[in-house]
């Protein structure tokens, strides 16, 4: 296959910028969808036919018939809530039979799990108040990935498989957890035992064990023979445990600079990058967020947009579009194209503001501060845009848009300096502006 015939999909904020649907749009063109990134804590939602499925684990594209879904060494599993994932898709007559799991992704253990709960229950006592703590989404991620660094205490997939290893490495793990999270855990809770664990892990390897595969032949293989693979990014560039608002972060590489360390397919074969970004910008869990919002206004984009985790059920905080952050998102991912979702959620407010440049210090700057305390002193700067009225639906050309809207899309436009690919303009698949 000549190179670069590949596409990656990226969210540019804080995620749940709506990358589902944009991948589940692309997957028609493409042969596989592959995860690279992150676990559990995600949360892509797509209405397909008016149904709406909830994803975590396994890629937006296992709604189009015959495509591979792929889950890349570069996520962290926890195999029972993917194995839930699978059952539930299938019993709504999803065909998941094209989901495959890399042997080499790592496994979330329900110790990560305790381990994440006990780790924001120590920060919060610290601080002494709700508000220490990094506001995870509780799923294990950033014990896992921090098991993956310490080489010793890690199970793989591939693990899962091979019971005389795993019985092996669960003793391994036992005698650490017991007595690193000793002293946190509640005192009627029961140590972590190597059998009981043996049991449940094993158990979890027989259910996945016709999906394992080495995904990076896999991969390469369908390259070969001119196969097009649709990288799909978990969480968003703003939570990239490199480039995001560190420590207030998720624990992998979202950006798409994490796909050839989640895959072991090289960047060199994406041809497109399509940053996902919503009209508007939303974060869960702490962390800055200079545009934000805490009045009728973001009540009234939350209730319109739903905004509340599709993991979590958490309300999300709700602010205006941040093209600082936008930008360097794009930057940093390499964007060729921007996919603008929910603008019908703006529909009917006199102002939308855009925030063009942060002041800090009694400075204006353009370029955004990727640290999760610096940036709480940078301050808006805003550009203020007439709103626009009237149902945008059923809209699929961006000049039959309100004119309001269209001067608000082609500044967006201007200073991302890349294209607007799609504009989305409702949840369905259909409710799409296409260019
Ligand atoms: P963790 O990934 O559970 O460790 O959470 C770390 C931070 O990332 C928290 O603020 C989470 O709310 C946030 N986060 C993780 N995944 C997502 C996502 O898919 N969408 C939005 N926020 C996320």
């Amino acid at each position: 296959m000549p190179a670069g015939t590949c596409t990656a999909v990226v969210g540019l904020q804080w995620g749940d910028e709506g990358k589902g649907k944009a991948v589940d749009l692309l997957a028609a063109e493409h042969d596989a969808v592959v995860r690279y990134n992150g676990g559990a804590n995600a949360g892509h939602s797509v209405v397909v036919g008016g149904t709406r499925y909830a994803l975590h684990l396994v890629p937006s594209g296992i709604l189009y018939p015959g495509k591979l879904a792929v889950i890349g060494n570069g996520v962290v599993i926890d195999p029972e809530k993917l194995l839930e994932e699978l059952a539930a898709l299938e019993s709504r007559g999803v065909d998941v039979s094209g989901v495959v799991v890399s042997d080499r992704a790592h496994v979330v253990g329900p110790y990560h799990k305790d381990e994440d709960e006990l780790r924001e229950g120590v920060l919060r006592e610290a601080a002494g108040h709700s508000g220490g703590e990094i506001g995870t989404t509780k799923r294990g991620i950033g014990p896992a990935y921090a098991d993956k660094a310490q080489r010793s205490t890690a199970i793989r997939v591939g693990d899962l498989l091979h019971g005389g290893d795993l019985r092996r490495k669960l003793a391994l793990v036992c005698e650490f957890k017991n007595r690193q999270l000793a002293g946190f855990r509640p005192v009627e809770a029961p140590p972590y035992h190597p059998e009981t664990l043996l049991a449940l892990m094993g158990g979890w390897g027989e259910r996945l064990r016709p999906r394992v595969r080495d995904t990076t032949y896999l991969l390469h293989d369908m390259l070969a023979s001119g196969k097009r693979l649709l990288f799909e990014g978990a969480n968003a560039t703003l939570l990239d445990v490199d480039h995001g608002t560190y420590p207030f972060v998720t624990a992998s590489s979202c950006a798409v600079l994490g796909v050839g360390p989640g895959t072991g397919v090289s960047e060199r074969h994406i041809g497109q990058v399509l940053g996902v970004m919503k009209a508007y910008t939303t974060r869960v869990g702490r962390g800055p967020m200079p545009t934000e919002l805490h009045d009728a206004t973001a009540e009234r984009i939350r209730q319109r947009g739903r905004e509340f985790g599709t993991t979590t059920g958490r309300p999300r905080r709700v602010g205006w579009l941040d093209l600082v952050a936008a930008r360097y998102s794009a930057m940093v991912s390499g964007v060729t194209g921007v996919v603008l979702t929910l603008l019908d959620v703006l529909e009917g407010l006199d102002e939308v503001r855009v925030c063009t440049g942060y002041r800090v210090d009694g400075s204006v700057t353009d370029r955004f501060i990727p640290d999760g305390y610096r940036l709480e002193r940078a301050e808006p700067v805003w550009r203020s845009f007439p709103g626009f009225h009237g149902d945008i639906s059923g809209v699929r050309r961006r000049s039959e848009l309100p004119g309001s809207a269209r001067s608000y899309l082609d500044f967006i436009e201007g200073s991302m300096g890349v294209p607007l690919r799609q504009i989305g303009v409702g949840p369905g698949r259909e409710q799409t502006i296409r260019s």
